[in-house]
């Protein structure tokens, strides 16, 4: 049973410089902008994300799917679209995507109807602990305030089986809080995160192991971005403790 619970939202964000790059901005909440952001962004999110190279969500996804089997529990955080990973997984596999646009996930019940989907925001959403085999979340903890990613990357540990596996993409450089006011053309976009250090250190502090992680440069569109991509593993047993 799936349970939604309240998340404290909607708190005004500082006003930034035009432009691509991100500037520092007041780091309250910020998730209403990246719900309207995505709500309008729903119906031509695809075509842009196909562009981005190179594209490697695929090739994460091939590294879960090498270590799952048949059948197994698959949870996407920040689903958008359905496309490409409940569109690859959600036939073969138990997959839940969990996106905060409810147009994300409009288009992305269209998409895939094999796919379950519910709206939320992955920060407070009740998931029964220990269910999945496999959580994956590509593009979207990074729209996350970073006073949040400790306890959200523990409550993904939790979420795991023990010996399950998370798949994400992190942010790779120290950004409190950034908005590009005019993102794709949909108005202002938030960004936040920790340089790839501090991320590798925030999932050992939540208990992952077999953590392996690389900076990939990728090209949307004429611009550069980094992010850093990791696979990582919640221990199959806990070790007991001493004495
Ligand atoms: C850059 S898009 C990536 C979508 C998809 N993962 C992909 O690779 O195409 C980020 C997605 O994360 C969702 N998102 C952002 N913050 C979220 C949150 N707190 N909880 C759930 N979803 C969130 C957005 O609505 C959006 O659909």
């Amino acid at each position: 049973m799936l349970v939604q619970r309240c998340c404290g939202r909607g708190a005004p964000v500082g006003e930034g410089e035009a432009g691509y790059h991100p500037v520092m901005v007041d780091d309250s909440d910020p998730m209403d902008m990246v719900i309207r952001g995505y709500d309008r962004l729903a119906r031509r999110w695809d075509q842009w994300a196909d562009e981005v190279d190179p594209p490697l969500r695929d090739r994460y996804v091939d590294w879960l799917e090498d270590r799952l089997d048949l059948g197994s529990s698959v949870l996407e955080l920040g689903s958008g679209t359905g496309r490409p990973v409940a569109e690859r997984l959600a036939s073969r596999y138990r997959y839940l995507g969990l996106d905060v646009s409810t147009e994300m996930v409009t288009v992305a019940r269209r998409n895939v109807r094999a796919g379950r989907f519910l709206v939320g925001d992955m920060r407070c959403v009740d998931l029964p602990v220990g269910q999945f085999d496999g959580v994956i979340a590509f593009y979207s903890i990074i729209h996350v305030p970073r006073s949040d990613h400790p306890a959200l990357l523990r409550s993904i540990h939790g979420w795991l089986r023990p010996g399950g596996y998370l798949v994400a993409c992190l942010s790779s450089e120290d950004l409190a809080a950034g908005v590009d006011e005019d993102w794709l053309g949909v108005g202002p976009m938030y960004w936040s995160g920790y340089d790839a250090d501090t991320n590798l250190r925030m999932l050992v502090a939540a208990g992952f192991e077999e953590i392996h992680a690389e900076v990939v440069h990728q090209m949307e569109g004429e611009d550069e971005v980094r992010f850093l991509w990791c696979t990582a593993r919640r221990p199959v047993s806990v070790p007991a403790m001493p004495g």
